[in-house]
């Protein structure tokens, strides 16, 4: 296809504002898929995906469509993941498009990710394509958000195409403003190769496949690439288009098209995304910018509810991660849990997304401690560690500086709400920067948070103060100096590492008492009294009993039958099986999920 007739582009949105079921319209009107393929949110093809409503992955897909000028065109709509945890991947995806569709939720305007991707877009010089989604609403307000637009974002969005992506009004136009408003790609066919990998999945009959966006150059079937980070080089066997349902081989790809290759790669680790395809023969001088190694945000412990499943968990967490190479996890053991896996996140979202993949595709029952952040601990020696679990924390007298990361963080809310949520903020220790209104209702609160008060539910906290009209949005600011303890938890005298974390100072006593309280609510009463304490290097700070109990199932079973008293025994030992021996006592697994909520 020559390049004036194709069109690279993504679909930005905030959350819900109707991304998927646009692109899923998209697919129908340029017949890609027919009615009986046709999937809701074909794009979204992970199950786990389907079902939570959110984009975990980018993909891609090639779609053919005949204008209103006659001509036929090739676009490449790449989605975007629709999370924070992920913005790296949406980086890369929008590096590989000339536009982007920005759609905006008539009924709701302007959202903190509506913001947060557009300012990626326009770094990215991508040409933007404002469309208001939802009209069909009768709480839609499309003249009002558009006013909204062209204030907050500074974009004309008058004559933006009024949609509605669920009932299929208004798509055509989409389609015809992609033509006329975002540029063909432009692109030198007979220079070097130079190619940008957006993406790569692994499939278990061809190896990765890896998707890329070609800007320069050509990439064809048996003609030798190198990968130019990571060094790896691969022969080609298999390059083409993504089709809607299918691969679609096409033997080459050429300046300004998208497509795909695979090379029987064995794993993910070669397949960097942000990397630069070249040719081996004849490579260009200078990779493509903005390459960036993803690194983990957010760590916990992840360990099999029965210890003998450890071999399963282990194959089940190599296996994601031949499809996740931003999962990282290394072997550890703890006093109270036994053996299990450190693993490493790129926020809490993708922390919730792998747990619950083990859990429901590999059947596995999981125990996972309560998730940590990185702290930078200065030793009186001079060393300087990184510690992301609380059990290797050093002793308080080697500590010469101790520090943890920060974010900006910037809250997007009705004014009626910021009251609660500047409380909010205040209460996880936040520094507040600066507030703005936006327009006569809506307030952006810019705040630094320290990153580990805001990883657990700090998203619900926001939704639930705001009745869910606040949004919130982050980066990483880097490591400010803090004062830290290390909190520990012990049951009947034991102190229990797997319950140890990494709290400020100043919070400390409050989460102490918290956690403590918590733990009572959880543990059942057992045959002898649990003291429950919480301590600090040493020092109790706060206590809990749970009273004795003796219970016997038999005592109700007066009569003689033996077979009922057998099944009632069968039936105490598998209610005992969801619990965990720690030292003396039986701590049932909720307990360790329960205690990551102490407000
Ligand atoms: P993420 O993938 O999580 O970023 O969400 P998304 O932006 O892709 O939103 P999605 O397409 O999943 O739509 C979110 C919800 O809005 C779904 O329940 C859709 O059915 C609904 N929705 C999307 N478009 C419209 C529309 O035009 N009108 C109405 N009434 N609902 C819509």
């Amino acid at each position: 296809m020559a390049q004036k007739n194709i069109r690279n582009f993504c679909i930005i949105a905030h959350i819900d504002h109707g991304k998927s079921t646009l692109a899923d319209r998209i697919l129908e009107c340029t017949q890609a898929v027919d009615e009986r393929q046709m999937e809701a949110q074909l794009l979204d093809n992970m199950e786990l995906e389907r079902e939570r409503g959110i984009t975990i992955k980018a993909r891609a897909v090639t779609l053919h469509y005949t204008a209103k000028d006659g001509q036929d065109y090739e676009f490449n709509l790449i989605d975007t993941p629709g999370h924070v945890d992920f913005n790296y991947e949406v980086s890369r995806s929008l590096a590989a498009c000339e536009g982007a569709v920005l759609v905006v939720d008539a009924s709701q305007g302007v959202e903190a990710q509506t913001l947060a991707n557009t300012y990626l877009a326009l770094e990215h010089d991508l040409e933007l394509v404002p469309i208001l989604n939802k009209i069909d609403l009768p709480s839609a307000e499309p003249d009002r958000v558009a006013h909204e637009v062209e204030d907050v974002i500074g974009l004309p969005c008058m004559d933006a195409p009024r949609v509605s992506a669920k009932m299929g009004v208004g798509i055509q136009d989409v389609l015809e403003r992609v033509i006329t408003d975002i540029p063909a790609p432009k692109g030198d066919a007979d220079a070097p190769l130079k190619a940008l990998i957006f993406d790569a999945v692994y499939d278990p009959y061809k190896g990765v496949i890896v998707y890329l966006r070609v800007f320069d150059g050509r990439l064809s079937v048996g003609e030798p690439v190198k990968l130019m980070q990571t060094g790896a080089q691969f022969t080609p066997v298999e390059v083409g288009h993504m089709g809607a349902t299918a691969l679609a081989p096409c033997g080459t790809l050429e300046a300004g098209e998208v497509g795909y290759f695979t090379a029987s790669i064995k794993t993910l680790e070669d397949t960097r995304v942000g990397d630069t395809i070249t040719g081996v023969s004849a490579p260009t001088a200078e990779a493509l910018p903005g390459y960036r190694k993803v690194t983990p945000m957010v760590f916990c412990g992840i360990y099999p509810a029965d210890g003998a499943d450890y071999p399963d968990l282990k194959d089940a967490l190599e296996k994601l991660r031949l499809n996740d190479a931003s999962l990282s996890f290394d072997a550890e053991t703890s006093v109270a849990l036994g053996f299990g896996f450190r693993c490493g996140f790129l926020g809490l979202l993708h922390l919730e997304i792998i747990i619950e993949r083990l859990e429901r595709e590999f059947d596995l029952d999981l125990i996972t401690t309560a998730p940590s952040v990185e702290y930078r601990i200065t030793l009186t020696d001079g060393a300087v560690k990184l510690i992301d679990n609380p059990t290797n924390y050093p002793d308080p007298a080697q500590i010469a500086k101790a520090e943890e990361p920060f974010v900006d963080a910037h809250i997007y809310t009705p004014t009626d709400y910021v009251g609660s949520l500047m409380e909010l903020c205040q209460n996880r220790r936040g520094i507040m920067r600066d507030m703005k209104y936006m327009d006569a209702t809506r307030v952006d609160l810019h705040y630094e948070l320290p990153l580990g008060e805001i990883v657990y539910d700090f998203f619900d906290a926001i939704k639930s103060r705001s009745r869910g009209y606040a949004s919130y949005d982050y980066e990483m600011k880097g490591f400010v100096e803090s004062k830290l303890v290390k909190l520990d938890i012990l049951l009947n005298g034991d102190m229990v590492d797997a319950l140890s974390m990494i709290v400020h100072a100043d919070t400390a006593y409050a989460k102490g008492r918290r956690l403590a309280e918590k733990l009572k609510e959880n543990i059942p009463r057992q045959m002898f009294e649990i003291p429950i304490q919480a301590a600090i290097g040493g020092k109790i700070i706060a206590r809990e009993t749970v009273k004795a109990m003796r219970k016997d199932v038999l005592a109700k079973c007066y009569g003689g039958d033996i077979t009922r008293k057998k099944k009632l025994l069968e039936k105490q030992k598998e209610g005992k099986k969801k619990m965990r021996q720690l030292g003396t006592v039986q701590v049932p697994s909720e307990a360790f999920t329960a205690v990551l909520k102490l407000d």
